[in-house]
C-alpha cells in the first residue's frame, strides 16, 4: 500500500485543478491503466490520476504498491526511458514524450516518441474465456516496436527489466534467482529465498515465482544485477554483459534486477505459483515452466488476433449502449478476469483431472474472502457474457463445500475461507452472516446458468442444498431480520426493500427450477408464494404518497436503488409489476435533478440513512439499475456518472466501485460484518474493489 503522504499530495494536486494530459487518451483518461493484469498476483497497473505517462511513474500492483519495472530505448546511441521512472546515476538519457495511450478490453498500447523514432508498447493481457488451459496461464506480454518518423533509418535497441518487488509485498525478504541463458528463449526467474505455500504479504503471493522471458534472436543479450548496475550497461553500452549476479540478498538491498536487451521482440512477464493442492489448469497441458513460457512466447501474434477479435466483439456489442458504456466495459474486462485462478485437481494416480474444475475468485480490496458469493454476484454477468462455464466453476465449490454437509446453517455460506488462497471453508458457522443476500444469489445464479447454457445437471445434484436456502427465504426473505445485505459497509438494517427483492426473486428462482427439474407441483407452490409476497412487498415498500420505494419497511422519507430487480429482468421471471420499474423515470431519482448527474441523495439504499451524512455508491449498481431503466435518457445518464467517475483524475487507483458522488473521491474500506470505516475524499487512503466490475457488463447479458 502507498504511503498516505504520497497518496493524499497526489490527490491534493489533482484538487487544486485537473492538468490537462498532452496526449490523446482512447477512449479516455482512466484513473489506473492495466498494464499485465491476468491473476489476483499478477497485476500490474499504471497509476495514471490526472493524467501520468508510461514513464511517468513506477508500475503499481492493484494495492498502490511500487513494481519495478522499467524500459529503456536506444535511438542512434542516445537512450530514452519508456517505462517507470527509473534514476540511474552517472548516465545521461532523454525521456521518450508519450503521444498516445488506448486500452481495448485486452490491450494498453502507448505510442511515444524518441527522437526520431516513434516506439509503440502494447500490454496484452489475454482474455480467453473459452479455452481454459491459455485463461489459467498466468502470463501477459509487453511488446515493443519502433517506427521513424523521419524516413531515415535509424539503430534502435530495446532494454526493460523486472525487479524483485514483483514475488512479495516485503522488500525486505530475501530471494535467490536464476536464468536460462541458452536455447530458444531467455528467462530470469526469481522467487522468494524462504517461500511460504497459501501465504500472502500485502496481497502479494508468498509461493510464487516470477518469470521473465524473451525470444533469443541474435543480438539478444541479457544481465542480472544491481538496479544502477544493469540499467547503466544498456544506457551506455545499447546492449548487456550477459552476466549473472549471484549475490542472492533482500529485493531493497542493491535492488537486484533481471535485465534483457533486443532488437525489437516480445517480452513477458508473469508469476506462477510453485505448489498447491489443486493445480493452475494450464499444467494440465504443460509440465515445465519452460514448455509454457516457449508456447505463450511462441503463440504471441495468435494471441493478439484473438485478442483484437475479442476487443471488436466487446465494443460491437456494449457500444450499442453507447460509446461511454463500451468504454467503462473495455476498462472492466482485463480488471474482473484478473481477480479469478482456474484450478484442476489430481487424481489419485497423480494424472490431472481436467473435469474437475473449480474457478477461485480473489474478494480483492476488501478483505480477501475465497468466492464470496455477493462479489461472484454482481461479477456474474462478465461470466454469463464471455463464457458461462466459468460461472459454473465459481460455484461449484460452493456447491460441493455445503453439499458435504461441513457448512452448519440452513442459509448459504458467504464465501470459501476467511483468506485466500486458502479455501478452508466456515465448519464453525461463523462466516460474515449474509443469510438472504447469499441464499437469494445462489439460486438465482443457478438458474441463469441453467437458462443460459441449458445444463441443468448441478440444479440436479445440488437440489437439496437449493430447496434448503429457498425455504430460508420463504421463512426470512419477506420480512428480512435485521441484518447486512452486501452493502456491508453500511451496517445493518431490518426490513431492507431491496434485499427483500433479493429473497423474493430466489423464491422465485426456484419455482423455475423446480419445473426444470420436473417437479411441478413444488414449482406451483413457490410460484405462488412468490407472487404473494410480491403483493406484500409493494404495500410494505412502497412510500405513504406510492410514488416511490423506500430504503426499508415504515421509513416513508427514505429511498434507496432498488438494484435487485435486475434478478427479477436477467431470469425473465416478471414477478414485479412495470409500476415497480416505472418508478425509476420519476423525480424520485434524485440525481437526475444535478447537471453533472450525481447528487448526494441516495445512489444505494444504504446512503439514505440518518448515520451517514458522506453520499456514496456503488458502480456496478448504477449499472445494473441503468440495466432495467426504462427510459434510455435515464439509463444512459447514469452510465455516464460512472464513466466520468473513472475518468475524472482524481484517483489513481484501478476501477473503484465505490465512490463519493459529490467530490467524486474514491472511498475504501476494510469491511468488517456491521462495522464501518469510511475514508472520505481528499487524504483518504485509496482502496478499491477491483472485481465486482465483472458487473459492469449488466447490458450485455440482458
Ligand atoms: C531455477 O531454479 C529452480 C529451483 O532450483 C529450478 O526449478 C529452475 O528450473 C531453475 N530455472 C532456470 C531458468 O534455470
Ligand atoms: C475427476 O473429477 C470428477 C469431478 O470431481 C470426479 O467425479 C472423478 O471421479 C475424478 N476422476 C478421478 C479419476 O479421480
Ligand atoms: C418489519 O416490517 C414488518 C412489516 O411492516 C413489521 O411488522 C415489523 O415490525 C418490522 N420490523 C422492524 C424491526 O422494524
Ligand atoms: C408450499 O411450500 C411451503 C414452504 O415449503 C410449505 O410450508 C407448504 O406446505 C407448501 N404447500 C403445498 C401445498 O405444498
Amino acid at each position: 500500500m502507498r504511503s498516505w503522504t504520497y497518496l493524499s499530495s497526489l490527490l491534493l494536486a489533482s484538487a487544486a485543478g485537473v492538468q490537462a494530459i498532452t496526449w490523446t487518451a482512447t477512449p479516455f483518461n482512466p484513473a489506473s491503466i492495466p498494464l499485465a493484469v491476468r491473476t489476483p498476483y499478477l497485476s500490474a497497473w499504471l497509476p495514471q490520476g490526472a493524467g501520468a505517462a508510461l514513464n511517468d511513474a513506477w508500475p503499481t500492483f492493484w494495492t498502490g504498491s511500487t513494481l519495478g519495472w522499467a524500459g529503456f530505448v536506444k535511438v542512434d546511441g542516445t537512450s530514452y526511458v519508456f517505462l517507470g521512472t527509473p534514476a540511474v546515476s552517472g548516465t545521461t538519457f532523454s525521456k521518450a514524450v508519450q503521444k498516445s495511450s488506448k486500452f481495448t478490453s485486452t490491450q494498453s498500447i502507448f505510442v511515444l516518441s524518441a527522437g526520431p523514432v516513434d516506439i509503440t508498447v502494447t500490454f496484452l493481457s489475454p482474455v480467453e474465456p473459452t479455452d481454459l488451459v491459455k485463461q489459467s496461464i498466468p502470463f501477459s506480454y509487453m511488446a515493443v516496436s519502433a517506427a521513424a518518423t523521419d524516413g531515415k533509418s535509424h539503430t534502435v535497441q530495446v532494454y526493460s527489466d523486472i525487479s524483485a518487488e514483483w514475488v512479495s509485498g516485503d522488500v525486505g525478504l530475501t530471494v535467490n534467482w536464476n536464468s536460462t541463458t541458452s536455447g530458444a528463449i531467455l528467462t530470469h526467474q526469481v522467487q522468494l529465498s524462504s517461500p511460504s505455500v497459501f501465504a500472502e504479504n500485502s496481497d502479494h503471493t508468498q509461493y510464487g515465482s516470477a518469470f521473465y522471458s524473451t525470444t533469443n534472436t541474435v543480438g539478444a543479450t541479457y544481465q542480472t544485477g544491481s538496479d544502477v548496475s544493469v540499467r547503466a550497461a544498456f544506457i551506455n553500452n545499447g546492449k548487456l554483459a550477459n552476466t549473472l549476479d549471484t549475490g542472492f540478498r533482500a529485493i531493497n538491498n542493491n535492488w537486484p534486477v533481471f535485465g534483457l536487451a533486443h532488437d525489437l521482440g516480445t517480452i513477458t512477464t508473469a508469476t506462477v505459483p510453485c505448489t498447491q493442492n489443486r493445480n493452475l489448469y494450464f499444467l494440465s497441458s504443460f509440465p515445465t515452466s519452460a514448455s509454457v513460457i516457449s508456447s505463450f512466447l511462441g503463440d504471441y501474434s495468435a494471441a493478439l488476433s484473438r485478442a483484437n477479435t475479442f476487443d471488436a466483439k466487446v465494443q460491437t456489442d456494449a457500444g450499442k449502449i453507447s460509446a461511454d458504456y463500451a468504454a467503462v466495459v473495455a476498462l472492466s474486462i482485463r480488471q474482473a478476469f484478473a481477480a479469478t485462478e482456474l484450478t484442476v485437481s489430481k487424481t489419485s494416480a497423480g494424472a490431472f483431472n481436467t473435469t474437475d474444475v473449480i474457478l477461485f475468485m480473489k474478494e480483492i480490496s476488501s478483505d480477501g474472502n475465497v468466492n464470496t458469493v455477493d462479489v461472484i454476484f454482481p461479477a456474474w454477468p462478465i461470466f454469463l457474457y464471455t463464457n458461462p462455464n466459468l460461472g459454473k466453476y465459481l460455484l461449484e465449490g460452493l456447491f460441493r463445500y455445503q453439499a458435504s454437509g461441513q457448512y452448519p446453517n440452513k442459509w448459504s455460506v458467504h464465501d470459501l475461507g476467511a483468506s485466500y488462497p486458502k479455501a478452508l471453508g466456515h465448519n464453525d458457522g461463523k462466516d460474515e452472516k449474509m443469510p438472504v443476500e447469499e441464499s437469494g444469489n445462489m439460486i438465482i445464479m443457478a438458474l441463469s446458468y441453467a437458462q443460459k447454457t441449458g445444463d441443468s445437471s448441478h440444479l440436479q445434484r445440488y437440489t437439496t442444498l437449493l430447496d434448503q436456502w429457498t425455504q430460508f427465504l420463504i421463512t426470512d426473505g419477506l420480512i428480512p431480520a435485521d441484518q447486512i445485505s452486501t452493502d456491508d459497509f453500511a451496517g445493518s438494517l431490518a426490513n431492507q426493500t431491496n434485499l427483500a427483492i433479493k429473497g423474493i426473486v430466489g423464491i422465485g428462482a426456484m419455482a423455475q427450477i423446480q419445473s426444470l427439474l420436473g417437479n411441478t407441483a413444488k414449482s406451483s407452490n413457490y410460484s405462488a408464494i412468490a407472487t404473494s409476497y410480491v403483493t406484500q412487498w409493494q404495500k410494505f415498500a412502497t412510500s405513504t404518497t406510492g410514488a416511490h420505494l423506500t430504503l426499508s419497511y415504515g421509513d416513508p422519507g427514505s429511498w434507496g436503488l432498488s438494484y435487485n430487480l435486475y434478478g427479477d429482468k436477467l431470469l425473465k421471471l416478471n414477478l414485479f409489476p412495470a409500476a415497480v420499474y416505472n418508478e425509476r423515470k420519476s423525480a424520485h431519482f434524485p440525481f437526475l435533478s444535478k447537471s453533472e448527474g450525481l447528487n448526494r441523495n441516495c445512489m444505494t439504499h444504504s446512503e439514505c440513512r440518518s448515520t451517514l451524512d458522506t453520499p456514496y455508491t456503488k458502480s456496478d449498481w448504477q449499472i445494473w439499475t441503468a440495466a432495467i431503466v426504462t427510459t434510455t435518457a435515464v439509463r444512459d445518464t447514469m452510465i455516464g456518472a460512472v464513466k466520468k467517475w473513472v475518468s475524472d483524475g482524481q484517483s489513481n487507483a484501478p476501477f473503484g466501485d465505490l465512490y463519493d458522488t459529490v467530490s467524486g473521491a474514491a472511498v475504501g474500506f476494510r469491511a468488517r460484518p456491521g462495522t464501518m470505516h469510511f475514508y472520505f475524499s481528499i487524504g483518504s487512503i485509496t482502496v478499491t474493489f477491483p472485481l465486482v466490475v465483472g458487473g459492469h457488463l449488466a447490458l450485455l447479458t440482458l
